[in-house]
């Protein structure tokens, strides 16, 4: 038996701030649910489901960007931090959700963008019409180009979706001016937090929405902010979003520290407000760094989310996460998806051997001591849509990459509430914003919703065991000898959990089995299964 390194705080919840151990659910907003029947989900959609999430029993929400925003990245390109883009309802709809999600005990966290603004942000627009040097572009990284007119981008940095991260601008008279930065699209331009105006006004949106009763944020792109003195050139070209490169001079430059620590001292003006982190950084030292104890609350660690379905990759991973939050005393974290991910059941393999590991891995991630992040739509066990018509694809990915990548849309089909045809009850227009396959009329709600053995009524009552039993209490984790291809391990208040990755099925722990992912027979754990035995 192997012993992992302790958070110092054991998650005992009437005492650790709520956030250490919930459950988020992460709201995509335009594919949860749509209340005005114009194909696009909105607030007045989750607002609407409310019911739904509180019998699935999350502790909070996470909603990703509603703010004023062109829609250029989905919302990641915002023109108004302090407004809700009427798509989504305007600010009465956040100010409804936030009352009647109270009311019902569930939190409502935001997802905020310090990195960068829409290229439609007044701010930005003002920048456009200024000279070079004034005050208005200082709000932003603009520069010079290279070569005899200025031709070269200033620097070999490409964007995370495609093409270079620079942009050349014409200048009021006409000519071809300066480069500005955009570490993702050209129509979200990079901020200069060097200026003092930057972090004053993200100050001021951290305020507005807590005043409004928001209980937190997520932070994107957290690892970002801070540019290194003089854009030095990238020594090893590459874009890709997943892979981590600690290298890379576009994130993690240590001045990121000062911004979060700023950020803090807001928050913890706001005594039960969290802070989370995008936190794409490898090197388990620099990333707790993010999680000490004036910086941020939690930050993604996206290691399980990276592993594949093996006993082995998933003990490293859990592992890893585990040891990088130890030493600053932070609470891991676990996610096995978001928007920008592949689905599990997708990852896992797809068909019914995807949904049986994507249901597995969602037992071993909730086994764990921290909070967990459930993306919406995997307690339906979505899968992928990989073909979607060339046509409908938003994703500036797709368009940025000329065509070679198709994105992220395939995670953001909107979800099958009830009925036996698209748009199954996500919308009453007669589409929704992507296509949603026919197929998933065996994974709406209403068909799992009364289903025991199916993958929602799983979630459920995984959530509530978590929720209500001691044997879940502890802060660390001590493995168990496993046979080949499975692992198994236990927490302080007594949970055993046993996953099995092999071909074959697996003899049990003594113990008695709680929940199980797939019925064990005799004793055994069948492949691709997970069990909790207390
Ligand atoms: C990370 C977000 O999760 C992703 O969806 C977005 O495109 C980028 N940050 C840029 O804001």
């Amino acid at each position: 038996m192997t012993d992992t390194p302790a958070a110092p705080a054991s998650v005992d919840r009437t005492t650790e701030p709520w956030w250490r151990s919930a459950v988020f659910y992460q709201v995509y907003p335009r594919s949860f649910a749509d209340s005005d029947s114009d194909g696009v989900g909105d607030l007045g959609g989750v607002r609407e489901r409310l019911g739904y999430l509180e019998l699935l029993g999350i502790d909070a929400l996470w909603i990703c960007p509603v703010m004023r925003s062109p829609m250029a990245d989905g919302g990641y390109d915002v023109a108004d931090p302090r407004d809700i883009d009427p798509l989504f309802g305007g600010i009465a709809a956040m100010d409804e959700l936030i009352a009647e999600a109270h009311d019902r005990h569930i939190k409502v966290t935001m997802d905020l963008v310090p990195n960068h603004t829409s290229s439609r942000h007044p701010w930005f627009v003002a920048a456009l019409a200024a000279a070079p040097g004034s005050r208005d572009r200082d709000r932003y990284i603009f520069r010079a180009g290279r070569g005899p007119s200025g031709a070269q981008p200033p620097n070999n940095w490409p964007s995370i979706f495609g093409g270079p991260a620079w942009t050349r601008v014409t200048e009021a008279d006409g000519t071809p001016g300066e480069w500005y930065l955009h570490i993702f699209a050209a129509e979200q331009p990079d901020l200069n937090w060097e200026n003092p105006e930057v972090a004053a006004d993200f100050e001021q949106t951290l305020r507005f929405w807590l005043d409004r009763g928001v209980d937190g944020f997520r932070l994107d792109v957290a690892h970002g902010m801070a540019k290194p003195d003089g854009l030095p050139d990238m020594a090893r070209v590459q874009t890709t979003m997943l892979v981590n490169d600690d290298s890379d001079p576009r994130f993690n430059n240590p001045e990121v520290h000062e911004i979060h620590r700023r950020i803090r001292k807001v928050l913890d003006e706001y005594p039960n407000a969290v802070s989370i982190g995008e936190v794409w950084v490898d090197d388990n030292i620099r990333f707790g760094e993010y999680v000490r104890a004036d910086e941020l609350h939690l930050a993604f660690n996206f290691r399980l989310a990276q592993a594949a379905f093996t006993a082995a990759t998933v003990r490293a991973a859990i592992d890893n996460s585990l040891a990088a939050v130890a030493p600053v005393g932070a609470s891991p974290t676990w996610t096995l998806s978001n928007h920008d991910i592949a689905r599990e059941v997708t990852r896992y393999g797809g068909g019914l051997d995807g949904v049986a590991r994507a249901r597995a891995m969602f037992m071993v991630e909730l086994a764990l001591p921290g909070a967990v992040f459930i993306y919406n739509g995997s307690e339906l066990g979505l899968p992928n849509v990989d073909d979607l018509p060339e046509e409908v694809l938003r994703d500036p990915v797709w368009e940025r990459s000329g065509h070679t990548e198709r994105g992220r849309d395939g995670c953001r089909v909107p979800l099958p509430w009830e009925g036996a045809t698209p748009p199954f009850g996500f919308t009453a227009a007669a589409t929704s914003w992507l296509p949603m396959p026919p197929e998933w009329a065996g994974l709406t709600v209403e068909s799992q919703l009364e289903e025991l053995g199916s993958t929602l009524s799983l979630y459920r009552m995984a959530i509530q065991l978590r929720g209500v039993r001691p044997e879940f209490a502890g802060p660390r984790i001590e493995w168990y000898g496993s046979p080949a291809g499975c692992l198994a391990f236990r927490r302080p208040g007594g949970l055993v959990c046993v996953l099995n990755t092999s071909a074959v099925p697996i003899s049990l722990p003594p113990g008695e089995v709680s929940l199980a992912s797939a019925r064990p027979e005799n004793g055994q754990l069948p492949a691709n299964a997970a069990a909790w035995l207390i």
